[in-house]
């Protein structure tokens, strides 16, 4: 059948956005799928992915966009108007993820653990600390670390952010220790669900080079954790993408301070479309559980609906 790969696109992310279009394309071919790559390009023309899309008409649209407008509501809304069947998340459930702090709000009431945090001012939070270091700054709506600022105790005064962030802001409470994430492929009896998880280790932060560098971090998978941890982090994933309502795959990334034992493990985020490039943690996660990157491609676009 016929696909079209939705890669790039205008946001903050569209590099790695064309790394994982690129990536699953070539996957898809391999599986015998015809695809067509289509990039909206960088000037919100969407009257023009309209009008492309009704021409090539394909059974199944695989989103590979990543960040705003691809990643928070507004493609897959289109999607639905088109009545084009499409891969990941729906319409809320990419709008609610991408919302950091409503997201958090969602995962709360379902009783998950998530880092405190307030939405700010930008100019406030450039003129005094918003709360006690350390703390952390980044866009309530951005992924791949872009604009993440770190505000540690030794910090002279608060940060200066740079004008491409927005005017409004989350500051989150720093939630020290290790990094951890889980993806989940559907939770539908029968689906694969939670997949692994994976200890991510990095010299510093987790930062965008080091997601997206060759060798700019270690992943550990399966995790060497206690049991305990482990069962809860795959837990806490599939619950968190039960409830916000995911399609498809998710990834939920935690931080685990050892010394708390379980008390110390936190939700950092649930990601609607989570990066499939080289480096990236979904494809090895399937691959540790014996599913090919074909495969995975495969499943995501036979899960596909509108
Ligand atoms: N935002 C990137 C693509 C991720 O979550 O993997
Ligand atoms: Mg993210």
């Amino acid at each position: 059948s016929r696909v079209v790969v939705l890669m790039g696109g205008p946001s903050a992310e569209r590099e790695v956005s064309l790394s994982t279009g690129k990536g699953c394309a070539e996957a898809l071919r391999e599986e015998g799928f015809d695809v067509i790559e289509v990039d909206p390009g960088v000037t919100h023309a969407g009257a023009e992915l309209c009008a492309q899309l009704s021409e090539i008409a394909p059974d199944v649209v695989f989103n590979a966009l990543h960040g705003r407008w691809g990643e928070d509501g507004c493609v897959q809304g289109l999607l639905e108007w088109l009545r084009l069947p499409y891969t990941h998340s729906g319409v809320l459930a990419s709008s609610l993820a991408m919302d950091k702090t409503r997201a958090k709000v969602a995962l709360k009431a379902h009783g998950l653990p998530v880092v405190d945090s307030v939405i700010a001012k930008k100019e406030d939070v450039c003129a005094a600390h918003v709360m006690a270091a350390p703390y952390v700054v980044k866009p309530n709506n951005e992924g791949s670390s872009v604009g993440v600022y770190l505000v540690n105790e030794a910090a002279n005064g608060p940060p200066q952010l740079s004008d491409e962030m927005p005017d409004e802001v989350m500051v989150e409470t720093f939630a020290p220790g290790r990094e951890l994430t889980v993806s989940v492929l559907g939770n539908r009896p029968g689906d694969p669900g939670a997949l692994t998880v994976t200890d991510i280790l990095t010299d510093g932060w987790y930062d965008y080079d080091a997601k997206y560098k060759p060798g700019g971090s270690r992943h550990v998978v399966p995790a060497e954790i206690p049991s305990e941890i482990w069962d809860a982090c795959m837990e806490m994933a599939l619950r968190a993408h039960t409830a916000l309502g995911c399609r498809g795959v998710s990834r939920t990334d935690f931080r685990w301070d050892e010394a708390r034992g379980l008390d110390g493990l936190i939700i950092l985020e649930v990601n609607t479309q989570p990066g499939m490039t080289p480096t990236s943690l979904t494809p090895e996660q399937a691959q540790a559980t014996g599913m090919s990157f074909g495969a995975l491609c495969r499943w995501l676009v036979e899960d596909a609906s509108c």
